[in-house]
């Protein structure tokens, strides 16, 4: 399959893989590009800039695919030292940068300099009109069902691609609650020229994280998410367990009061206790509605190519049938 997405980037099929604090290491990045997509190196997971060119060099090892770095811009006083993780993308020849957080604009002409294609995430169309102003080659649109921070405007893909769409001159591709080919065909239907997946593929065999990591993810149903922090304006979709309920009794009783000081134990350095050691109940991380959707544990490649072939299979044969007639009584994919 050709598209915008798969020119700007060089890769064989519309897919990406967005960055994930503590999944999205080297393992997971090789596979997703091995496949035909785009994986994506978390840049901040690597605590300086020294390691992430580390993992870029090790990533390479690993894979002759494209595969890019997220940076993300976090809404933090003490702020990383973006100019020299950007030199280390740089000089780990890097050509895809997933940028998200506050807008990378002040980063843009050090990208660009380098011929970095740039893609932003954004979970509303004023920033996706923004990042087309300053420059991004692409946006990846993050509706409301996304695992991680889908803003605070609440609005689902199914309204905010078509009006992303409407508005973008750039290509763009559909990111949050995608997980296969019907997942595909229905981004492209609504003007993406892609999707972006991220909780799908922490539940593929090479995603380096826990197997009870994996194992919850099977297990949990489209109702298992939950959002935090709206108070703070920092919302983030996350899985419930015991400690996301503790948290969530804190902001009920808080309620506008609330401080990040409040919930510090149940959002402070979980991602290592839950990715790495399995501590399924340690406190609060990322994951999408999408889980609803995640029944096995596939390859990167298995995953890919599934979804492929399912993309391929709904439109010539259920789409074409109910063109030329043939497909009134098919069922559902
Ligand atoms: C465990 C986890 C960690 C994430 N960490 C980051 C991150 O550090 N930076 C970022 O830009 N997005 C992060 N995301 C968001 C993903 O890149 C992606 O946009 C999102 O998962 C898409 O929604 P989906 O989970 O429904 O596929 C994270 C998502 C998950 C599930």
């Amino acid at each position: 399959m050709k598209t915008a997405i798969t020119e700007l980037f060089g890769i064989e099929h519309p897919i990406i893989q967005g960055g994930m604090h503590f999944v999205g290491f080297a393992e997971l990045a090789a596979a997703v590009s091995n496949a035909g997509g785009l994986g994506i190196i978390t840049g901040l997971t690597q605590k300086t800039p020294e390691l992430l060119a580390k993992e870029i060099a090790r990533c390479r090892d690993m894979t002759d695919k494209p595969f890019g770095v997220n940076l993300t811009f976090l809404p933090t006083f003490a702020a990383p030292p973006y100019p020299e993780y950007i030199a280390a993308i740089v000089e780990g020849g890097i050509k895809a940068v997933e940028t998200a957080g506050r807008s990378p604009e002040q980063y843009m002409p050090a990208l660009k300099a380098a011929g970095i294609k740039v893609i932003h995430k954004c979970t509303s169309v004023r920033h996706s009109l923004k990042a087309e102003r300053i420059g991004c080659d692409a946006v990846s649109v993050d509706g409301f069902e996304c695992g991680g921070h889908p803003g605070e405007d609440d609005i689902p893909n199914m309204i905010l691609l078509p009006r992303a769409a409407e508005e973008l001159k750039i290509p763009f591709v559909a990111s949050g609650g995608m997980a296969d080919g019907r997942s595909l065909v229905a981004a492209l239907s609504l003007g993406a020229a892609g999707m972006n997946m991220g909780t799908r593929f922490i539940a593929t065999k090479e995603a380096p994280v826990h197997q009870n990591v994996k194992n919850a993810l099977v297990a949990a149903t489209e109702l298992d998410t939950r959002l935090i922090m709206r108070a703070l304006r920092n919302t983030e979709r996350v899985l419930k367990n015991a400690n996301v309920d503790r948290l969530l009794e804190i902001e009920r009783e808080k309620g506008a009061k609330l401080s990040i000081d409040d919930i510090h134990d149940q959002v402070a350095g979980v991602y290592p206790k839950i990715m790495l050691d399995g501590q399924m109940d340690a406190g609060a991380w990322s994951c999408g509605m999408v889980a609803g959707l995640i029944h096995d544990i596939p390859s990167c490649k298995e995953l890919v190519d599934r979804i492929m072939d399912e993309a391929e299979e709904i439109i010539r044969s259920r789409l074409m049938g109910f063109l030329d007639g043939t497909g009134a009584a098919r069922k559902v994919a």
